[in-house]
């Protein structure tokens, strides 16, 4: 069985099915860390994956030790009961661990420099769960949106509903990432575990949305779609970072090269276009 952590969120949703037991609070809290051997113990997986994580990226500037606990302390917890039991653990971390000026996708290796607490949480969680010495993969996923929950897509259809006119950043690029194509990747990657660990499996790999594009045409390709659906698209205003200021500075570009992913378990994810369609149209079903 295949035990999935982070239970009301988007990835942990995208994966419940056969073989999986999707867990969340109140029984697995990383904020009490005894429930975390407990739970495992009583679950006895073949393999975790952690997909429960503090994710408010501009509420953590102001509870830090909050996401220090659940993005550090938590999946190192986590990693300590795989490892002491062999058990594989895929673990999921962000593009945030990047600050964004490279100018072009980035790859695995390079340079990490967080801009804020959540990044610096994350990138501190996959430090300690690659160095609790077990059979880890870390996948590196971003702008993560699905029918349910809370993200942008849903956010802009929401906007949409109520008014005429929204104005969105149009100067940060990223790879938006459909919950359901993560979790189909995982899943095969699970399948791949399963049949036999290999040593390139072990690691950093990047698993975003095909392709790229900014918070305005990612608003811009949603309003398209649920248009078909009859919801009146609204006037669209593009703008900089700098006229909507958040308490966390995000990357401005942190476009992520998935070459690994393909070389080493055969997945590239679906286009961020293809994504966003199956989700508007998931929405108005
Ligand atoms: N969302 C994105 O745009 C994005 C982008 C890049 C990477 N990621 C990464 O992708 C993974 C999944 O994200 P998601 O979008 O599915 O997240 P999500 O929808 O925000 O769900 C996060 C889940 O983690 C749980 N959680 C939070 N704090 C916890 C704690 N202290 N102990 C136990 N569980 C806790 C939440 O439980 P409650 O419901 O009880 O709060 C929720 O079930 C995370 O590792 C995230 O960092 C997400």
């Amino acid at each position: 069985m295949i035990l999935v952590t982070g239970g009301t969120g988007q990835v942990a949703q995208a994966l419940a099915g056969e073989g999986v037991r999707v867990i969340g609070r109140p029984e697995l809290d990383f904020d009490r860390p005894d429930s975390i051997a407990a739970c495992l113990d009583a679950a006895r997986p073949a393999l975790v994956v952690n997909a429960a994580a503090y994710t408010a990226v501009d509420r953590a500037e102001t509870e830090p030790d909050a996401a220090w606990r659940a993005n550090r302390d938590g999946p190192a917890a986590l990693a300590a009961w795989c490892a002491a039991r062999d058990v594989p653990l895929i673990h999921i971390s962000t593009d945030y661990v990047f600050d964004g000026l490279k100018g072009a996708p980035y790859v695995e290796t390079d340079p990490t420099c967080p801009t804020g607490v959540y990044g610096a949480s994350k990138l501190a969680g996959e430090h300690a769960v690659l160095g609790a010495g077990g059979r880890v993969i870390v996948l590196r996923t971003a702008w993560v949106y699905a029918a349910v929950g809370k993200n942008f897509v849903l956010t802009m259809l929401n906007a949409a509903r109520r008014t005429r006119q929204v104005r969105v950043v149009a100067d940060q690029r990223g790879c938006p990432t459909a919950a359901a194509d993560l979790a189909a990747a995982i899943t095969v990657i699970a399948r791949r575990v399963g049949a036999g660990w290999q040593d390139d499996y072990a690691g950093v790999f990047h698993a975003a949305g095909s392709g790229a594009t900014t918070w305005h045409g990612l608003a811009e390709a949603v309003f398209a779609r649920a248009a078909r659906h009859g919801l009146p698209p609204p006037e669209v205003t593009p703008i900089v970072t700098a006229d909507w200021p958040t308490p966390a500075r995000r990357p401005a570009d942190s476009r992520l090269d998935c070459a690994a992913l393909a070389r080493v378990f055969g997945i590239a994810l679906p286009t961020w276009e293809d994504g966003v369609t199956r989700t508007v149209d998931a929405v108005f079903a």
